[in-house]
C-alpha cells in the first residue's frame, strides 16, 4: 500500500508538472468527453493477449487527501495512465494499452458517453489485434452502462467493467485489486462469447443481471436473481453459468448510426402518490417512455395509473418495473391489453436502458412487450 500511495504521489506530480495544468483546468477537462491513446510504447508480447483499458472515471479514480476517507471523496479525477501504472501486475497478464473516453462520477454518467463508448468499444474489437476490452467505471451507475454495453456490443470478445468502492488514496483501496481481475478476466479465453460482465470484489457478474446492492462496502454487487456468473482467484477465472439471453452478437439493436438515444425516464410509485404531475412533467418535456419503480410485484398508485393510461393514448410508452431489487414484474392482462409492460427481472434503471434501444426500433407496446420478454 505504501508502495502505491507513493507510486500514486510521483506519477502524479510528474504529470501535474508535464502538463503544466492547473487544478481548475484539471477540473474543466474531467467534464469533456476526451479521447487521449496512451502514448507510451509497450514492447507487446506475443504471447499474451492485447487488452484495451477504456477510462471513464469514478471512485477507482477518485481522490481525497487523507488516507482514512472513504467518502466525500472526489470521483473520476486521476488519469488512465496513472491507474494503469498502480498495477504493474496487470503487464504480466497481457499487452495493455490505454485509453480516456472521460473522467466523471458515474452519477452524471450520459447517453453521449455510453454513444461514444459503444462505438470505441465496437471500433477495437473489430481490430485482430485487440483480444479484449475493460473499462474502468464509476460504481454507482456500473450496472446501467455494463446492460447498454451487452446490448450493443457486437463482438464476442470479452468486455469488463470494473471500479472500486474505496478511492486510489484509501488504506485498502479496492481499485488496484479489481483492476487486476478485470484484466484477468478480459484476457482469459474462457470470457468468449459470455457477453458484457463486471468485475468487483473477486465476483463475476453478468451484465444481464448485476446490481449494486451496497452503498459503500467492498462487496457491493450481486446478482439478486441469478447469483455470481463466477468467481477469480490469483487471476484464476472460474465460471458457475453463462447468460442466457442474447446479447453482444445475438442482440439486434445497432447504435453505429445514432447520435442521440430517445428520450425515457423513470417514475417512482409511492403511498400517497401524486406524481401525475410528474409524469406530464415529462413528457411535456419530450418522454417517449417512462418506466415505473412500482411498489411489490409492479403496483403503481392509482392516481398515477390514471395520468398515465391517459398520456399512453397519446403514444407514451409505459414499463412496470419495482421498488425491489429482487423478483419478476409481469403487467396483469387487464394493464396489458391497454398496453403496460412487465420489466420481468429488470430493476428499473436497466428497464429503462431496454426501453430506450427498444424506442430506436419500434412504438409499438406489443413488439416492446415482445422485446422485454427476449432481452
Ligand atoms: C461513481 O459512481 O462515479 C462514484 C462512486 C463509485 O465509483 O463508487
Amino acid at each position: 500500500m505504501k508502495y502505491f500511495i507513493q507510486a500514486f504521489m510521483v506519477v502524479c506530480a510528474l504529470i501535474g508538472l508535464m502538463s503544466g495544468c492547473s487544478s481548475d483546468e484539471k477540473k474543466s477537462e474531467k467534464r469533456e468527453i476526451v479521447q487521449t491513446k496512451n502514448s507510451k510504447t509497450q514492447n507487446k508480447s506475443q504471447d499474451k493477449p492485447n487488452i484495451v483499458i477504456l477510462a471513464t472515471g469514478g471512485t477507482i479514480a477518485g481522490s481525497i487527501d487523507s488516507a482514512i476517507k472513504t467518502t466525500g471523496y472526489e470521483a473520476g479525477v486521476v488519469g488512465v495512465d496513472v491507474l494503469i501504472n498502480a498495477v504493474p501486475q496487470i503487464h504480466n497478464l497481457a499487452n495493455i494499452q490505454g485509453e480516456q473516453i472521460a473522467n466523471i462520477d458515474s452519477a452524471d454518467m450520459t447517453n453521449e458517453i455510453w454513444l461514444t463508448l459503444a462505438k470505441r468499444i465496437n471500433d477495437l474489437l473489430a481490430d485482430s489485434a485487440v483480444d479484449g476490452v475493460v473499462i474502468t467505471h464509476g460504481t454507482d451507475t456500473m450496472e446501467e452502462s455494463a446492460f447498454f454495453l451487452h446490448l450493443v456490443v457486437k463482438s464476442d470478445k470479452p468486455v469488463v467493467l470494473v471500479g472500486a468502492m474505496r478511492p486510489s488514496t484509501a488504506i485498502s483501496a479496492d481499485g488496484p485489486k479489481n483492476l487486476y481481475n478485470a484484466v484477468a478476466l478480459a484476457a482469459n479465453a474462457d470470457s468468449q462469447g459470455k457477453g458484457v460482465m463486471v468485475a468487483m470484489n473477486d465476483r463475476i457478474q453478468s451484465a444481464r443481471y448485476v446490481s449494486k446492492t451496497h452503498t459503500l462496502n467492498v462487496d457491493a454487487f450481486a446478482s439478486p436473481n441469478s447469483g455470481d456468473m463466477g468467481y477469480i482467484v490469483d487471476g484464476k477465472v472460474f465460471f458457475h453459468y453463462a447468460p442466457n439471453k442474447p446479447h453482444t452478437t445475438q442482440s439486434t439493436f445497432d447504435v453505429s448510426a445514432l447520435e442521440s438515444l430517445p428520450r425515457v425516464d423513470i417514475l417512482y410509485s409511492y403511498a400517497n402518490d401524486g406524481s401525475s404531475v410528474a409524469a406530464q412533467a415529462l413528457v411535456q418535456a419530450g418522454t417517449k417512455g417512462i418506466v415505473v419503480a412500482g411498489s411489490g410485484a409492479g403496483s403503481i398508485h392509482k392516481y398515477q395509473k390514471d395520468a398515465l393510461k391517459k398520456l399512453m393514448k397519446n403514444g407514451l410508452v409505459v414499463v412496470q418495473s419495482s421498488r425491489i431489487n429482487n423478483g419478476i414484474v409481469l403487467a396483469n392482462d387487464t394493464d396489458s391489453e391497454f398496453g403496460f409492460i412487465g420489466s420481468r427481472d429488470l430493476n428499473p434503471q436497466k428497464a429503462r436502458v431496454l426501453l430506450m434501444l427498444a424506442l430506436t426500433q419500434t412504438n409499438d407496446p406489443r413488439e416492446i412487450n415482445e422485446i422485454f420478454a427476449r432481452y
